[in-house]
């Protein structure tokens, strides 16, 4: 059940909740919007009806519109200001060994579950390592599970390099798997969602730029994927990745120990326009 409730009083009869609904569901009966009751399972969950709604006049699913921030209230980034945080943004290598403010984390994660997702399915997991101790333990376990198969021969072809990383740990400390990331960001989805990988790595970029704007560096992480992902696949479990979920991607990110400058110049983009 939708519970879809209009103030009578408040609607303004404008049409604009049906006209803007994604799945078409909302028709307008006596100037007030309704949802034939076969009608509602088509419903997303994305409440634009709500909150395109100028006089807070409709709410859906127990959702009402003042639950949510004033978007005319809110001081949005000047686009000179998300250019540079969008070109300013680098891969950070060197962390500061202390754990983020655990508040900050929390609304980091808050944000990025605004990100879009397919059918705006929203199934995701956020499943964050926030405290660099059980980073440290994770470390061993995946350097541990590495080694196994270094002794037994049975890396994949052209994954010959873990040699080298689990050397540069073990001998010199020199983590190259982590990057002495204090922190570890792992978003998964529901695999028999609408895109599960396109909706975990949107939330992922969503996470990333929030967290550079709130002055932390990141990583997104090919290698601790390739390890959780396929070579010590055991980590997923003791990670808790559902079963049924798959594995989008894995970031490090904690508070900078460099700082960079400038921007780099990429030069021009590759394009080709369609005529
Ligand atoms: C999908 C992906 C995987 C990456 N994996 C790693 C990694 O495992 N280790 C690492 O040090 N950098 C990794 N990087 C960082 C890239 O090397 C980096 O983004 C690229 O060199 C551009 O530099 P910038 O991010 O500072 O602009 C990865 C980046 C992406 C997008």
């Amino acid at each position: 059940m939708l519970n879809l409730t209009i103030d009578a009083e408040r609607c303004i009869g404008c049409g604009q909740c049906a006209s803007d609904c994604p799945a078409q569901i909302i028709t307008m009966e006596n100037s007030l919007p309704a949802i034939a009751a076969e009608l509602e399972q088509f419903c997303i969950d994305c409440r634009h009806c709500v909150v395109i709604c100028s006089e807070e006049a409709l709410t859906i699913s127990g959702y009402r519109p003042e639950a949510a921030m004033v978007l005319a209230e809110a001081p949005l980034p000047r686009p000179e200001q998300l250019e540079a945080l969008i070109k300013g943004r680098r891969s950070v290598r060197n962390y500061q060994q202390r754990n983020v403010d655990p508040a900050l984390i929390d609304r980091l994660l808050a944000v990025a579950a605004h990100a879009p997702s397919g059918h705006n399915d929203r199934e995701l997991l956020f499943t964050v390592v926030d405290d660099k101790g059980i980073l440290f333990d994770l470390r061993e376990e995946a350097i541990a599970g590495l080694e196994k198969r270094l002794a037994a021969n049975d890396l994949p072809a052209g994954m010959e390099m873990f040699a080298d990383i689990v050397a540069a740990w073990r001998s010199e400390g020199r983590d190259i798997l982590f990057r002495g990331a204090p922190h570890l960001l792992l978003v998964s989805a529901l695999a028999e969602s609408a895109s599960p990988l396109q909706d975990c790595l949107i939330a992922l970029t969503t996470f990333e730029l929030y967290a550079v704007s709130c002055g932390l560096g990141t990583l997104w992480n090919g290698l601790a994927m390739l390890t959780i992902s396929e070579l010590v696949p055991s980590l997923q479990s003791r990670l808790g990745i559902p079963i049924d979920h798959q594995l989008g991607y894995v970031m490090g990110f904690g508070l900078p120990a460099v700082r960079y400058q400038r921007c780099v110049d990429r030069g021009l983009p590759r394009v080709q326009r369609v005529r």
